[in-house]
């Protein structure tokens, strides 16, 4: 827990987004519904993804920082799920020091997983029909010229986690570069599709970076979110 706390300090790629690790194993930030589907019971300890709302593309910039740090707690064996309905953002605050125009929009439990799984868990988790997503046709254009990098980035993507799984994103592939796009269809849920897509803006990144690609990004106006760009 103190390195991943280590990196929600450190790893602040915009000044107006961070992320707070919290030790509080009270579980009262969450909803009841929510840890079962989660399947961390008894985390002890919550990260909040926090955002300064006087920022520009605030949302999408939340979404990659805490993706990076689910990434990073991923890959240090703890067990994350973003939750940004089912908290409650005042009990939060109460446990993390804001500035004025910073909002909490979103948390997780930082927890470990239990191998064996009770038939209601596997029953909230859709007994493996989970991990459910669109397919990469429906979701890409100008794959069929892609080069090995971008396809591997908008695969990667695909697979990012997104509110109640709404996928809420189209990635066009142009040379030396990959757009998203929001797919403006469908509800809001109070949360918005920006931040899923700068979920989705860590996945491209860090599979482009996996194949020896580095880019830097650059934010668009709706219904474009931002594109990577290749540096030569
Ligand atoms: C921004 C965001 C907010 C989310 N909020 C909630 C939530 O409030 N409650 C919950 O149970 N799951 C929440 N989730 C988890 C999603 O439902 C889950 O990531 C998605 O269905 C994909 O699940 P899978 O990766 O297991 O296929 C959220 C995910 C994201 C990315």
């Amino acid at each position: 827990l103190n390195r991943l706390r280590d990196t929600c300090t450190g790893f602040r790629p915009f000044h107006r987004a961070r992320s707070e690790l919290v030790v509080d194993s009270s579980g009262k930030v969450f909803k009841g519904f929510t840890e079962a589907y989660g399947k961390i019971k008894g985390a002890p300890a919550f990260i909040a993804f926090i955002g300064d709302m006087a920022g520009d593309y605030i949302q999408e910039q939340v979404g990659y920082t805490g993706e990076g740090i689910i990434l990073e707690a991923t890959s240090l064996g703890l067990a994350t799920c973003w939750i940004g309905g089912f908290f409650k953002p005042e009990v939060a605050a109460s446990l993390v020091t804001l500035e004025d125009n910073e909002r909490i929009l979103a948390v997780t439990p930082v927890g470990y997983t239990s191998k064996h799984e009770s038939f209601e868990e596997r029953l909230m988790s859709g007994f493996g029909f989970n991990h459910r997503r669109r397919s990469l046709s429906s979701l890409v254009t100008g794959l069929q010229d892609a080069p090995d990098w971008a396809r591997k980035a908008v695969e990667t993507a695909r697979l990012a986690p997104s509110a109640i799984n709404r996928q809420p994103w189209k990635f066009h592939i142009e040379p030396d570069a990959i757009k998203i796009s929001l797919r403006t269809s469908g509800p809001e849920f109070n949360l918005s599709k920006r931040l899923d897509c700068g979920i989705a803006m860590m996945h491209i990144e860090v599979a482009a970076r996996d194949s020896g690609i580095n880019g830097e990004w650059q934010f668009l106006n709706s219904p474009d979110v931002a594109i990577f760009k290749v540096i030569p």
